[in-house]
């Protein structure tokens, strides 16, 4: 099988003028895609509901590839394509009230064919297929729209079949969370799916890829439109600090002390914390202590023993265990 790159638009290059506009739109109709775009059933009415945030996961690169262009199938300019079978992914970036977003920089990640990431921690490192990409990332024009040419990812142990995605926007919280196959078996025991409490946004992020009308190869198409959340990037921020030494901020090591300070909330909310340790999600918990203040802040303090030792994000949830207004998520190690 013949593979070549065929085009990009994407940050690293900068390749965003209107002739690989056009370059876009055709390769859209030469796939067979260009009616992805207005034929899937429900597309608006799920536009309307916000994509959920969800677990970034341990397996983001550390070291991105040299190539991180949108076509994950063929690395550079190599002959050989990534075993598996070939998936399209595309659709839009949206505002909340359904706008498209110029200039969102989409990441996408996943595994291979064989369940592995490019990634040192993932299993499989070592003997997985080096002709995958694994990583790729595309910007919006004023369309909104992203498209990805991949494949379908490989299983690992105690997930269904998912690709992670990234979305950056000047001035907003960066989004990230997860796109699921329908129909796939564990989809409906994977922890990470099942933990998103709202049913629509659930469903929201469960995609169906459909075969691609006259395409030679065994390709699936997906739409998958992206719905950012209301709350700007300033209204709730979340911070902690090594009151040990706030040099080491944040890194602690276990016996140091911390504060964590809230700001921007209403007055008089409760405050819950949403907890990620070493990637695996631990729900919401809360809500914590006093409300917060006049002002919308909040502070709480104490130290790290030894059983905190890990990898951790936090994020504040405002209000309401399930609210959707949270700040954007920290990170900190405890060692
Ligand atoms: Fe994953």
């Amino acid at each position: 099988m013949a593979a070549t790159k065929a085009w990009c638009r994407c940050p690293t290059n900068g390749m965003t003028n209107r002739t690989d506009r056009r370059k876009f739109l055709a390769q859209l109709g030469a796939a067979g895609l260009a009616s992805a775009f207005t034929t899937v059933p429900g597309a608006f009415a799920q536009a309307l509901v916000t994509t959920p945030e969800q677990t970034e996961g341990p397996y983001y690169p550390i070291t991105l590839p040299l190539d991180t262009d949108n076509d994950l199938l063929v690395i550079n300019s190599n002959i050989t394509p990534a075993i598996g079978k070939i998936a399209y992914l595309s659709g839009r970036i949206l505002d909340s009230s359904g706008s498209p977003i110029r200039d969102a920089h989409v990441e996408i990640w996943h595994a291979d064919n064989t369940g592995a990431y490019i990634h040192p921690s993932s299993m499989g490192y070592a003997t997985r297929d080096q002709n995958f990409q694994g990583f790729g990332r595309f910007l919006t024009s004023s369309t909104g729209e992203y498209l990805f040419r991949t494949i379908v990812p490989g299983l690992y142990t105690g997930r269904t079949r998912h690709i992670h995605m990234k979305i950056k926007v000047a001035g907003r919280q960066d989004l990230t969370t997860q796109v699921y196959f329908e129909g796939e078996p564990m989809n409906s025991s994977d922890g990470v799916l099942q933990g998103i409490r709202n049913t629509q946004q659930r469903s929201s992020v469960i995609v169906p890829f459909t075969a691609v009308t006259g395409s030679s190869v065994n390709a699936g198409a997906g739409v998958f439109d992206v719905v950012l959340g209301v709350t700007p990037a300033s209204a709730v921020t979340l911070a902690i600090t090594n009151t040990t030494a706030a040099e080491r901020t944040p890194a602690f090591r276990a016996g140091d002390s911390w504060r964590l300070s809230l700001a921007g909330a209403s007055a008089g909310s409760r405050i819950y914390l949403h907890l990620w340790r070493d990637g695996a999600d631990l729900g919401v918990s809360g809500p914590y202590g006093d409300f917060a203040d006049d002002n919308g802040g909040w502070t709480v303090t104490g130290s790290f023993g030894s059983r905190d030792v890990g990898t951790w994000r936090l994020q504040a949830v405002i209000g309401a265990a399930t609210s959707e207004t949270v700040s954007g998520p920290i990170s900190i190690t405890i060692a």
